[in-house]
């Protein structure tokens, strides 16, 4: 194992943990979460071991869409404090081994945003031009709604600027125009900023709207923006939301050196693992995987189990999608759209954390860069009360009498209540018993960020005659992983290939396992073997 390449190449073999800081830990008492509040539980995130944190949009927005709609690029939030206070947040993660990225949302801009009110304003305005502006409203394209449960179109009538403009996400975001290079100045400078004050790279939201229509070749914006991003910080990451067909999702990683994202988000993987947890098969799941394009070396996919959007699952066809909703959501309330869930793992499985720790355990085993999403490792549920997508980002539950905020003070947003809320689900009691989930999770962490294979290494999916048991193999220099998963809560004895002179050594627990490799597999059990083989030491 080349310890350079895996410290060059730190994003392959990072564990990413999401959140909204809004809805982390209030330390002032006003029911908002905080960054000092941020900032004070950094060594929770440090002793559960994820090496990136991931700040959804913290910048001053008037929430329409949870901060996904900006007014200003350059600042933060005054609710959730100051530039000052996020400075100490990320001298805090970098003392503690963790590097910060955040959410980059430049496809629009809030309605609110001084650049649209000064391009509605006059044809004459020098912002003019930083929005799409059309005099007809074309024609609509079917499947161009992002949120057709708010929207009816894709353009919105100005009265003020006497034109329509388009949004490809709610009338009240705009779009920039980034066919305007003052635009695309303005992206770099944005990003320049932000490298500046320590992040260690983005979250780039909405990926193929931002670049669509923008040039003839419009990857060439991307390829634009690493090299920009990396001749700043040459370490910096470019993470990206692309949920489009693996092929398409491909051409954003670049050329064979990978010269675009530096990573994106597997929307294709985490659909098709939902509908292999429906049908307790993993067949689904292998296809996906087995037909995945390969990446770029220097490349990775972010691995994850729960997002803080919808659980989209728009990539499967009707009837997958049917077979899904049925197992995981029947009723309409729990379901978005018509395209995704509401839910988090653990309602889904009726609070059966076997089934919790396997879904995790195999998102975590596959290669890419696990993106955990807050609250999922204290097995935390979603608050229907709060509407739509907004549904899973309640406020992290710290303690029995919830731990959010001060006594008596109400947060933004409810907490959850009923048997997933705070007195049963929180972090001071798991952290206080051994075989809770929360220590699992350490464990599992800990245990993946030992295992650069998995960042660095070829997928093999494996078949070991069982319908309801995804197997693979990770195989990198001489390192080799086997992981067995089973998806459908029942029992099964499978058969694992091992070679002459390999022994398998179960990471988790104590079983080893030589020629023949029969395996009794609990329901939903879950192992990861390392491959021994004479000659080859093996870590601890
Ligand atoms: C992305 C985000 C979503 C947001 C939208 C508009 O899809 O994930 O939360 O609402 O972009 O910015």
């Amino acid at each position: 194992m080349s310890v350079k390449v895996t410290s060059d190449l730190w994003w392959k073999n990072a564990v990413v943990y999401c959140l909204d800081v809004e809805m982390f830990y209030d330390n002032d008492g006003d029911g908002c979460g905080d960054l000092l509040g941020l900032t004070e539980r950094v060594d929770y995130l440090a002793g559960l071991g994820v090496s990136v944190l991931w700040l959804m949009p913290f910048y001053p927005s008037p929430n329409r869409d949870d901060g996904y709609d900006i007014t200003d690029f350059y600042a933060v939030d005054p609710a959730l404090g100051t530039l000052g206070d996020f400075t100490e947040l990320v001298r805090t993660c970098r003392d503690r081994g963790i590097r910060v990225i955040a959410d980059f949302v430049m496809n629009h801009t809030s309605i609110e945003h001084p650049w649209f009110q000064a391009a509605r304003s006059s044809p004459d305005s020098p912002y003019r031009d930083f929005y799409v502006w059309v005099d007809e409203r074309p024609p609509e394209k079917p499947g161009d709604l992002v949120f057709p449960d708010a929207e009816t179109s894709n353009w919105t009538f100005d009265r003020k600027a006497g034109q329509y403009y388009q949004h490809r996400f709610y009338k009240h975001q705009p779009d920039l125009n980034l066919a305007n290079p003052a635009v695309r100045d303005e992206l770099a400078q944005v990003m320049g900023f932000w490298l500046q004050q320590g992040l260690a790279g983005f979250r780039v939201d909405a990926v193929p709207f931002l670049i669509e229509g923008a040039l003839d070749d419009p990857h060439q914006i991307l390829r634009d923006l690493r090299a920009y991003v990396n001749r700043r910080a040459g370490d910096a990451v470019l993470l990206g939301e692309v949920n489009l067909p693996a092929e398409q999702v491909r051409e954003f990683l670049g050329d064979e050196d990978g010269d675009e994202l530096h990573m994106v988000l597997d929307f294709i993987g985490n659909q098709a693992f939902y509908l292999a947890l429906a049908r307790g098969s993993a067949a689904p799941l292998a296809d996906a995987l087995r037909s995945y394009p390969q990446v770029p070396p220097s490349a990775s996919l972010g691995r994850f189990v729960r997002n803080h959007d919808e659980l989209t699952l728009d990539k499967l066809s009707e009837e997958e999608r049917a077979e899904v909703f049925a197992r995981f959501g029947p009723d309409e309330s729990l379901q978005l759209y018509g395209r995704g869930l509401r839910r988090r793992l653990p309602t889904m499985f009726d609070g059966d954390e076997r089934a919790l720790r396997m879904a995790y355990s195999l998102a975590f085993s596959l290669p890419g860069t696990p993106v955990l999403f807050y609250g999922e490792e204290i097995g935390m549920a979603e608050n229907l009360e709060i509407e739509g997508r907004y549904a899973v980002r309640a406020p992290m539950q710290w303690a029995a009498d919830g731990g959010f905020t001060l006594p008596g003070v109400s947060s933004r947003r409810p907490m959850v209540s009923g048997a997933f809320g705070p007195e049963r689900v929180n972090v001071t009691d798991q952290r206080r018993d051994a075989g809770s989930l929360l220590n699992w999770f350490e464990r599992l962490i800990r245990r993946r960020r030992e295992c650069p294979e998995l960042g660095f290494g070829a997928l093999t999916v494996l078949d070991v005659g069982a319908e309801s048991v995804f197997a693979h193999r990770v195989d990198w220099d001489d390192a080799t992983i086997v992981a067995v998963h089973e998806l459908s809560g029942k029992p099964v004895t499978v058969e694992l290939p091992v070679e002459d002179g390999e022994a398998l050594v179960d990471l988790f627990g104590d079983r080893s396992c030589s020629l023949p490799a029969t395996l009794q597999l609990e329901p939903y059990g879950a192992h990861w073997f390392r491959v021994a083989r004479s000659g080859v030491r093996l870590p601890p």
